[in-house]
């Protein structure tokens, strides 16, 4: 797939309205593209939207979303702030998954060009990934969560160059196990520390 063309997030999404390459559209209600702001320093990648998520056209406005954001106000980020200051949501897959399933690798590869892109477009500080479709999707490799948490990896975005980029518990894996919390919100307190380096000359 070609998005050369493409140089806006709108652009984006009418590629994506308009694709027909994903098997998940066809049970679907409607594009799950993305939330928050496209200035912010810091991109947060998640699964696939689920029930409430295909009703509203938004990610992560469930549960999982619920504790997603309370993560994120643990260091201080809102997605519904505008600006730098903000922070980006989306997903592996633009489209719910019926009976909530994990996208199968096909689903997966088939929208990955559109995250990548949507990764050029908005030139983040610093990428989240929640949970193992995230990271199968993003990095392309099987190595479990475990061997990925708790060190910044660096990801290279076409036309962009290395990103620092950190992998952490899906919220609904928290959800199921409410113990991983202090893990995970240990996790998310890289992210601030990182938000408070000084910044790169040029960046
Ligand atoms: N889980 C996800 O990974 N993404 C959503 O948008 C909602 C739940």
């Amino acid at each position: 797939m070609n998005l050369d063309h493409v140089t806006t997030l709108e652009q984006l999404r009418a590629e994506v309205e308009a694709f027909e390459g994903c098997a998940l559209k066809r049970f679907a209600t409607q594009v799950v593209f993305s939330d928050g702001s496209p200035d912010a320093r810091v991109v947060v990648i998640g699964e696939a939207p689920g029930a409430q998520e295909d009703v509203v056209g938004k990610p992560f406005v469930g549960r999982s979303g619920k504790l997603l954001d309370k993560l994120l106000a643990g260091i201080g980020l809102d997605r519904s702030r505008e600006g730098k200051d903000g922070v980006y949501i989306t997903n592996t897959v633009f489209w719910r998954p019926e009976d909530n399933r994990t996208p199968t690798p096909a689903e997966i590869a088939s929208c990955r060009p559109f995250l990548f892109k949507h990764l050029e477009l908005l030139r983040p500080e610093m990428i989240v990934l929640v949970g193992g479709t995230a990271v199968k999707s993003v990095l392309q490799t099987k190595e479990p969560m475990s061997a990925l948490r708790r060190r910044w990896l660096a990801f290279d975005v076409p036309g962009v160059g290395a990103v620092p980029l950190l992998a952490t518990f899906h919220p609904a894996y928290l959800l199921r196990n409410p113990p991983a919390m202090g893990e995970a919100q240990g996790d998310w307190a890289m992210v601030k520390a990182k938000l408070g380096e000084p910044r790169k000359k040029g960046a």
